[in-house]
């Protein structure tokens, strides 16, 4: 890949928040090339060699919950070969088993592509007990298994990776249309890794846009609703302890990141569709050197956060409706508002926001989002006992 260098970043603490890099050739080449040993340029190269040897290290977890087979095959199909894909379904199993269906469906596909894989349901006593053994039982409801929702999909398979041993986990949702962003947005996380100077570090993806059909043309909307409103509050937190106005973070819900394991385990997440909105709340509060930090080795090495456009226009499954999107909004909001770095002032534009959105009414305050400590005090010796998820995975020999 040939990408931008980062060359402005704000500083919040031991946080690097780069600007949005963008991408000039996806393949950039197999290997180093020496015109990039000159310090002089604008652009920089990562060779292929140096996403592949990161793949091989990476897990893509797709959260799945009924969504068509013929996209979650495309989702398949996008992923480097050298990545392990991790599918943490909530689907239905009653009258029709949606679940089966899937599971039949990645095994053939993985057969012929001779790709390890794994699969967990949601909902399964397995993953469950791995929690309970591996002492984490905040992620389990009042019937003892994980508890439904996105976020704690995203949570299974963080765990799921890293008892595989990996060093880097990425997110796909599974109801997108082309393949070829899902590759792209897999190379894209390799190549932040790639730029890294830090174990800490995450990517996040701004989707060069999202394609419309207004009347009888297609228009590439560039911003969502939702995505509009949430830079806006995490610039304005940003802003009040610079000091300086500033525009650079884009991807407040980018449902498309991906962490180094070392960050992955140290944050926090909240529930719902505010977990992506949280990251940079979180590290705000955890690394920004404001609020008491339990990690002095983070504080000396830093965390570094890229924020990269990708080429691909992204078309998904068609919006969820009007409900969905406040109910976004409301908790990505929520995820700030309740933050104890939130000021005063940022917290009363949030209430005239969100009444202004007709979301809550006068006197309402947003919705406080469970909360899930960090994984890092996860047992994962004891989880490891529970089932060789190692074994899970499908492989055919060659
Ligand atoms: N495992 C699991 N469990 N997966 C789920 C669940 C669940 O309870 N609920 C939804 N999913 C899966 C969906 O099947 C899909 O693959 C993915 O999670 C995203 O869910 P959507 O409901 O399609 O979300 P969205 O398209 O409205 O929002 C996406 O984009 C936003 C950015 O615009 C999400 O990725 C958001 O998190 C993101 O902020």
């Amino acid at each position: 890949m040939r990408l931008e260098l980062p060359a402005r970043a704000e500083r919040f603490g031991a946080n690097l928040f780069y600007q949005v890099q963008k991408i000039y050739e996806l393949d950039g080449g197999l290997h180093l090339d020496d015109e990039f040993s000159s310090p002089f340029h604008v652009i920089q190269q990562i060779p292929q060699d140096k996403l592949h040897e990161i793949e091989q290290d990476m897990a893509i977890v797709i959260p799945v919950k009924d969504e068509r087979l013929r996209l979650l095959e495309g989702v398949l199909c996008g992923i480097p070969h050298a990545c392990m894909p991790i599918i943490v379904s909530n689907s239905k199993r009653e009258h029709v088993d949606r679940y089966a269906m899937e599971r039949n469906m990645i095994d053939t596909f993985c057969r012929y592509a001779k790709k390890k894989y794994v699969i967990a349901h949601q909902r399964s006593l397995e993953l469950a007990e791995l929690f309970r053994q591996g002492d984490y039982p905040h992620l389990l409801d009042e019937e003892g298994l994980v508890r439904n929702g996105k976020a704690e999909g995203m949570l299974a398979g963080i765990v799921l990776a890293k008892l595989l041993g990996k060093k880097y986990v990425g997110f796909i949702d599974a109801d997108n249309f082309f393949p070829g962003s899902v590759f792209e947005y897999s190379s894209i996380y390799a190549a932040g890794f790639a730029q890294s100077k830090t174990p800490y570090s995450m990517t996040r993806i701004q989707w060069h846009s999202k394609p419309k059909v207004v009347g009888s043309d297609l228009f590439f909307a560039k911003w969502g609703r939702v995505s509009r409103i949430t830079n806006h509050y995490l610039n304005m937190l940003l802003s009040h302890y610079t000091g300086f106005e500033t525009e650079l973070v884009r991807t407040g819900n980018a449902g498309e990141h991906a962490l180094s394991m070392p960050l992955a385990l140290l944050l926090d997440y909240t529930t719902g569709f505010s977990i992506e909105t949280y990251h940079f709340v979180n590290m705000m509060e955890k690394f920004g050197g404001i609020l008491d930090c339990p990690y002095p080795e983070v504080l000396k090495a830093g965390v570094e956060i890229f924020q990269v456009e990708s080429r691909n226009p992204h078309l998904h499954e068609a919006s969820k409706g009007n409900d969905h999107i406040r109910e976004m909004i409301e908790y990505s909001l929520a995820a700030l508002y309740h933050s104890k770095l939130c000021p005063a002032n940022a917290q009363k534009e949030i209430l005239l926001e969100l009444k202004r959105q007709k979301i809550i009414g006068k006197g309402a305050t947003p919705v406080i989002a469970h909360r899930y400590p960090a994984l890092i005090n996860m047992n994962f010796d004891a989880a490891n006992r529970v089932a060789d998820w190692a074994k899970h995975s499908n492989f055919v020999p060659a």
